[in-house]
C-alpha cells in the first residue's frame, strides 16, 4: 500500500476513535441529564400537588388537577391519584389501574419512586392506552398514615425528542470533524510523502551519476536529518568519483609518459646502432656515439629500477638495516655531491647542523631520502638558496630542506607523494629527474622508518620539507 494511504489510515483511525469516544460520552451524559432533569421536574409537580390534590374530606380536587394538566399540556404531563388501598381515584374512579407491587412496597415505607417504564393510561372510554413514560410516584402521609399516592407521568417521546435533537447535532459535528480530518490527514500525509519522494528522486539521480542534487535540509525532524546525511553521502561520493577520475587521468598520463620516456632513448640508441651497422658514423665520432648509447641505456635502467624499488618498498619487501650514525657527515657528503648541480643552477647550498647530530635509520635509504629532496630543491630553484638544517628534537632527529624556488600550489602539494606525479608537465625532461617517482619513494621510505614528512610551500616563494626520524628507543617501542 502506498505510504500516503498508510499515513492517512493511521491518522484517520486515531481521529475517528477519539471522536467516537467523545461523542458516545457526550450522548450518554446528555441523555442522563435529560432524564434526571425530567425526574426532578416531575418530583416538583407532585410536590405542588401534594397539598391541594385531595380535599379535607378526602375527595379529589379534580378541577385543580385538570388545571395543572392543562398548564403542562405542552409536555403531555398527566397526573394519577391512588388511594391507600392502591386503587385509582383520578382521572377515573372506575379505572382498574394500580401501582405495581414492587413500587407500592417502597411507597408504603414513605419513599418516592422515579422510574422509566411502560404505563397503561386509562382513556375516557374505559380502555387502557400503553405508553413508554417517565413516572414519578409520591406517597402522601398524614400523622403516620398513608393517605394517597400521586403519580406524575410524562411520555418518553417528549424527552426522547430533546435527546434526539442533541444526538443529531453530535452526529453532524462528527461528520464535519471526520471530513476535516480526511482533508487534513491527506495534506499532512502528502507533505511527508512528497519529502520522501524528493529523497527517492535524488537517489535515482545519483544512481544515474548525477551528483548535482539539492535537498531541503531545513527542519529538525528525522526526514530533514536523513536529507542532511544524504547530502553528506552525495558529497563523499562526488569526492571519490573525482578522486577516481584523477587517478585514472594520472594513470593515463603515466602510460603516455612512460611510453614517451622509453621511446626517446630507444630511438636514439636505434639510430646510432643503424649508423654503426652501415658505417655511416665517422671514426672519430664512434666513441662519442657509444658514450651516448650508454647514457641512454643507463637512463632506461634507472627508470625500471626505480619502479621496481617503489613497488618493493610499498609492498614491504625491503629490509631496513637501521642503526644510529652521524647525520652531519652524511649531509656534508650529499652537499659535496650536489655542489656542482647547485652552482650550475646558480644556487647557494648551505648545511646547518650540530657536529654530533645522529639519526637512527638505514644508512643507504637515509642518503637516498635527503639526496632526493635536496636534488628536487636544486631542480626547482634558479639562482636562489637551499638550506639544509638538522637538529635533535624530542626523541627524534629533525631535518628541514628549504628552497627559494618556484614553490607549489595547495592542489599540487596534495599530489606530490603519488607516483609519476609532476606538478607541471612542462617540468618534464629536465636533466635531473623526470620519472615523478622520487617523492613517492621518499614517502614510502620515511613511513617504513616510522618517521614523518611534511611540506609547506608558496608558489614563487619557496618550499620547505620537514622530516623526522624517531630515535632508537622510540622506534623499538613501535
Ligand atoms: N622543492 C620543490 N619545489 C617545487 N616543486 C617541487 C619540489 N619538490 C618537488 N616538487 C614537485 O613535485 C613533483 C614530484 O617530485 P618527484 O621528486 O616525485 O618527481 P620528479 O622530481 O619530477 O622526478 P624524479 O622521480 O626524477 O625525482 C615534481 O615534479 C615537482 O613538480
Ligand atoms: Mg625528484
Amino acid at each position: 500500500m502506498k505510504l500516503i494511504y498508510q499515513q492517512m489510515i493511521g491518522f484517520l483511525s486515531l481521529i475517528i476513535v477519539a471522536l467516537s469516544v467523545v461523542s458516545l460520552m457526550f450522548i450518554s451524559i446528555t441523555t442522563n441529564n435529560a432524564w434526571e432533569t425530567n425526574s426532578r421536574q416531575l418530583a416538583g409537580y407532585t410536590e405542588t400537588l401534594e397539598q391541594n390534590a385531595v380535599l379535607s374530606d378526602m375527595t379529589i380536587n379534580t378541577a385543580f388537577l385538570a388545571n395543572n394538566e392543562r398548564l403542562l399540556s405542552g409536555q403531555q404531563v398527566q397526573f394519577l391519584i391512588y388511594n391507600s388501598s392502591n386503587q385509582q381515584r383520578y382521572p377515573f374512579q372506575t379505572a382498574q389501574g394500580s401501582i405495581p407491587k414492587k413500587y407500592w412496597k417502597l411507597l408504603k415505607k414513605g419513599e418516592s419512586v422515579s422510574v422509566r417504564a411502560t404505563a397503561s393510561l386509562p382513556t375516557r372510554n374505559g380502555h387502557n392506552r400503553t405508553v413508554n413514560a417517565a413516572i414519578y410516584y409520591r406517597p402522601v402521609f398524614y400523622s403516620g398514615k398513608l393517605l394517597y399516592v400521586i403519580e406524575a407521568l410524562e411520555p418518553v417521546e417528549t424527552i426522547q425528542s430533546a435527546i434526539n435533537k442533541t444526538q443529531k447535532s453530535i452526529f453532524i459535528a462528527f461528520v464535519i470533524s471526520a471530513l476535516t480530518a480526511v482533508v487534513l490527514s491527506y495534506f499532512i500525509a502528502r507533505r511527508q510523502v512528497e519529502r520522501i519522494n524528493r529523497l527517492r528522486n535524488a537517489t535515482h539521480e545519483i544512481a544515474q551519476g548525477n551528483y548535482d542534487v539539492e535537498l531541503d535540509t531545513h527542519g529538525r525532524d528525522e526526514i530533514s536529518e536523513l536529507a542532511a546525511d544524504f547530502g553528506d553521502m552525495t558529497t563523499a561520493l562526488q569526492d571519490s568519483e573525482k578522486e577516481i577520475e584523477r587517478q585514472e587521468e594520472r594513470r593515463r598520463q603515466f602510460m603516455a609518459d612512460a611510453a614517451h620516456e622509453m621511446r626517446t632513448p630507444l630511438t636514439t640508441i636505434n639510430g646510432l646502432l643503424e649508423g654503426l651497422a652501415y658505417d655511416a658514423i665517422p671514426e672519430d665520432m664512434k666513441a662519442k656515439s657509444i658514450e651516448l648509447m650508454r647514457n641512454e641505456t643507463n637512463r632506461l635502467i634507472r627508470l625500471v629500477n626505480e619502479n621496481l624499488d617503489y613497488e618493493k618498498i610499498r609492498t614491504g619487501q625491503i629490509m631496513l638495516k637501521k642503526k644510529t650514525f652521524n647525520a652531519k657527515q652524511v649531509l656534508l657528503n650529499i652537499s659535496n655531491q650536489l655542489e656542482k648541480k647547485a652552482t650550475d643552477a646558480g644556487d647557494q647550498l648551505t648545511i646547518d647542523a650540530p657536529d654530533d647530530l645522529t639519526v637512527f635509520a638505514d644508512y643507504d635509504r637515509f642518503v637516498q631520502i635527503i639526496f632526493n629532496i635536496v636534488q628536487n630543491a636544486i631542480q626547482f630553484t634558479q639562482s636562489g638558496t637551499i638550506k639544509v638544517v638538522g637538529k635533535h628534537g624530542f626523541h627524534q632527529s629533525e631535518f628541514s630542506i628549504s628552497d627559494t624556488g618556484i614553490g607549489m600550489t595547495d592542489d599540487q602539494i596534495k599530489n606530490i607523494w603519488e607516483r609519476y606525479y609532476k606538478a607541471d608537465p612542462s617540468r618534464k625532461n629536465t636533466k635531473y629527474g623526470e620519472s615523478g617517482l622520487g617523492l613517492a619513494i621518499v614517502h614510502q621510505l620515511i613511513t617504513q622508518h616510522g618517521g614523518t614528512i611534511k611540506v609547506e610551500s608558496t608558489p614563487n616563494v619557496g618550499t620547505t620539507f620537514t622530516i623526522t626520524f624517531p630515535d632508537d628507543s622510540q622506534a623499538k617501542d613501535m
